[in-house]
């Protein structure tokens, strides 16, 4: 449900460049969602679908990002996500098109006027498994631009929102999430990209989370384990053999839900004074062992 925003819908911003002053507006919503917003990137399948379906439930409105919103999918996320109460906003893009960011936040705040949470899922493993010494360039910049640069600059556009938000919004508590994996510290000399950029993106996470803790916006970091999802499908017999033979300490594989009950705990504000944790969420795989 939506509420009329009274008093703001623009606010004037004076900026100087080389001596001359210039006015610089910026246009608002006219209307304030009263429930919080979250927005979830890579939200149509596997993980993000399941945070969302989390969020709804714990009283979240929803804008779910991917590249298809015609998909299935999407379709099955929408329908849960309202059979929660909760509102569905859909959005196609590729996380990956920093120069469509701005649009995007902006039709966002069009939709709902605010954003509580953001949840930086999208990511994707290179086409192909090869040794680090075999590595192409291209499937090094598709990888790092997806899992890497695009997060980083989407959760900056929105902090900067989120800042200027706090001050409008009563109870407002933003947080950021970055969805990474446990190959951000575990080598696997077969996809060196994946593993980089998650090693990356785990810094952002640290880097933001210490930047932003004195504007009121937590940031965590939460990197799962071996989960079943379409992105190991098709390594699925692989992992079966090797989770059966103790590599996962809790033995078995991870779900979708395991993460999304780890983000809805993050948006109770349950680890409200703890910016910058990263909760393992992987059967114990981070265990190191003698
Ligand atoms: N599954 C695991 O074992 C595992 C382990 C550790 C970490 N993770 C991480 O968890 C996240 C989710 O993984 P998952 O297993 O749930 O993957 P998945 O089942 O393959 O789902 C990926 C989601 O991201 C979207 N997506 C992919 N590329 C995108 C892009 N360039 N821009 C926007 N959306 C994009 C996909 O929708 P479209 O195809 O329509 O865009 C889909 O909704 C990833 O960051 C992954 O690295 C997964």
């Amino acid at each position: 449900m939506k509420i009329f925003l009274l008093i703001v819908d623009k606010i004037r911003q004076i900026v100087t460049f080389r001596g001359k002053i210039f006015e610089k507006t910026r246009i608002l919503s006219s209307f304030m969602n009263q429930k919080p917003v979250a927005v979830i990137t890579g939200a149509s399948r596997g993980i993000g679908r399941a945070v969302a379906i989390a969020l709804a439930a714990e009283g979240y409105d929803i804008a779910a990002i991917a590249r298809s919103v015609d998909s299935e999918g999407m379709a099955f996320l929408g329908n849960e996500v309202e059979k929660l109460g909760a509102q569905f906003f859909p959005v196609g893009f590729d996380i990956s098109c920093t120069g469509c960011h701005k649009e995007v936040v902006a039709n966002i705040l069009e939709r709902y006027g605010r954003i509580d949470i953001l949840v930086n899922n999208a990511g994707v493993a290179p086409l192909q498994r090869n040794d680090i010494l075999d590595m192409t360039e291209e499937s090094y910049e598709r990888v790092l631009n997806i899992n890497l640069k695009g997060p980083v600059f989407f959760a900056q556009k929105i902090a900067r929102e989120m800042t200027w938000l706090k001050n409008q919004i009563d109870n407002f508590r933003p947080v950021i999430v970055f969805i990474t994996s446990v190959s951000a510290d575990l080598s696997s000399t077969n996809r060196a990209e994946y593993c980089i950029s998650k090693a990356g993106l785990s810094m952002a996470s640290k880097v933001f989370a210490d930047r932003l803790s004195g504007e009121g916006i937590l940031v965590y970091e939460v990197r799962p384990g071996i989960i079943q999802t379409d992105m190991t499908a098709r390594i699925k017999d692989k992992y079966d053999k090797l989770i059966g033979e103790g590599l996962v300490p809790q033995k078995r594989w991870g779900l979708p839900e395991d993460i999304g009950k780890a983000v809805a705990s993050i948006s109770r504000g349950d680890w409200s004074f703890s910016t910058g944790l990263v909760f393992e969420v992987s059967g114990g795989l981070n265990i190191h062992k003698l």
